[in-house]
């Protein structure tokens, strides 16, 4: 590993250590080194050069270095995947298309993702238009479909056991599911074999409410019922209180009366099996003054409710917040989120960094 000398990254922490023997450790000990420095960082600092920066951008550069230490650092990449938008998935559907290369000419580089990944994020990724086939050629017509080949992402997308999607990117769960439950239904025994996913946690973020394209398919509906915690992050139009300061020591039920929000008798709740706890944040937020003038962004805290005996039913009357604490039914934690400032400085607007919150493990 002659070569680990010459690797960028590590040359400042060689000069400020004055020729630090790197290649002298043994190489299970530069793996871990480099394991650890390959973790991804999700927390962004308030600099903006950070905010931008790609959250796998050691792993990216460790996996440079050797055959070897790219196969070290790959799983700790993996763990955790975020895809803020389209250009993101259709850039990992591509690496999936360059692992089934890789495997078919047993190439070194090959790696099987499936079962790596722990969570994933999918950003609010709209469904693109269907193009219209071109008159005597119907080849370009399947370019989006291309981009997203879901044969390939559905195996990788349906081993994770976190998921997190945005209402908007919904059809790209279809999708997977579509894909992976033809060939589970052509098998000997359907009723026998395992599911064709792994997903028991599932976060589902964005304002609006549709259920009908997952409630009316079967593999929609036993996707569904095989989730155990479910999560919602949705106030993006939170009531937000403003307050000149913030008192933080409102601890009592008072500032809980108020009943759960509406939407939450939208969900098909039948439709859930095994559904064993759900959480949402609670729409009351409260935003100190400083908050709403401040150009940056600050940390908002923010309360996630979560029901330990969720609804059964589709017909459920939701009770006040408070009335579910006092029983023992839920609880409600507190969590830091940090604000994004809407375009307008006119009106103001405040929506809330989930996928930074989510990829750090506050919400779960
Ligand atoms: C998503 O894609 C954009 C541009 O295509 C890139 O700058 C960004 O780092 C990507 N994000 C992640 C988390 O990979
Ligand atoms: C699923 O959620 C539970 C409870 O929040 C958490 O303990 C567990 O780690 C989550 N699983 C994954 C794979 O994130």
């Amino acid at each position: 590993m002659h070569h680990l000398n010459n690797f960028t990254p590590f040359r400042p922490i060689m000069q400020a250590t004055s020729q630090f023997p790197f290649a002298n450790l043994s190489s299970e000990l530069v793996l871990l080194i480099f394991t650890h420095a390959a973790r991804p960082t999700f927390f962004k600092t308030g600099d903006d050069s950070d905010v931008s920066k790609n959250p796998y951008a050691s792993a990216l550069s460790l996996c440079r270095v050797s055959k070897i230490v790219r196969r070290t650092v790959l799983p700790e990449l993996l763990r955790t995947i975020l895809l803020p938008g389209y250009n993101n998935v259709t850039a990992f559907v591509h690496a999936l298309r360059m692992q089934q290369a890789f495997a078919l000419h047993e190439n070194d580089l090959r790696f099987d993702y499936a079962g790596r990944i722990d969570r994933i994020w999918f950003g609010q990724i709209c469904e693109p238009p269907p193009q219209a086939p071109l008159y005597g050629s119907f080849v370009s017509s399947t370019t989006s479909e291309r981009d997203i080949d879901f044969s390939l992402l559905a195996p990788v997308l349906l081993s994770a056991p976190s998921l997190a999607l945005d209402f908007e990117s919904l059809w790209l769960l279809y999708g997977c599911l579509e894909s992976a439950w033809s060939s589970h239904i052509n098998m000997n025994d359907p009723e026998r074999a395992p599911l064709p996913w792994r997903a028991d946690n599932l976060t589902l973020v964005g304002e609006f409410n549709r259920w009908r394209p997952l409630t009316s398919t079967a593999e929609g509906s036993a996707f569904l019922a095989s989730i155990s915690r479910l999560s919602f992050l949705s106030p993006s139009r939170a009531e937000t209180h403003l307050l000149p300061t913030y008192d933080p020591c409102f601890n009592d039920l008072e500032h809980w009366k108020y009943p759960l929000p509406e939407w939450m008798t939208s969900v098909p709740w039948d439709s859930f099996k095994r559904l064993q706890t759900v959480s949402l944040v609670l729409p009351r937020i409260v935003l100190t003054v400083a908050a709403k003038t401040s150009l940056s962004e600050e940390n908002v805290d923010v309360e996630l409710l979560t029901l330990f005996d969720p609804p059964r039913s589709t017909y459920w009357e939701p009770k006040d917040i408070s009335a579910y604490i006092e029983s023992g039914e839920g609880c409600v934690v507190s969590v830091g989120v940090r604000t994004k400032l809407g375009d307008s400085s006119i009106q103001f607007t405040v929506s809330f960094d989930w996928e930074e919150a989510w990829a750090c493990g506050l919400l779960k």
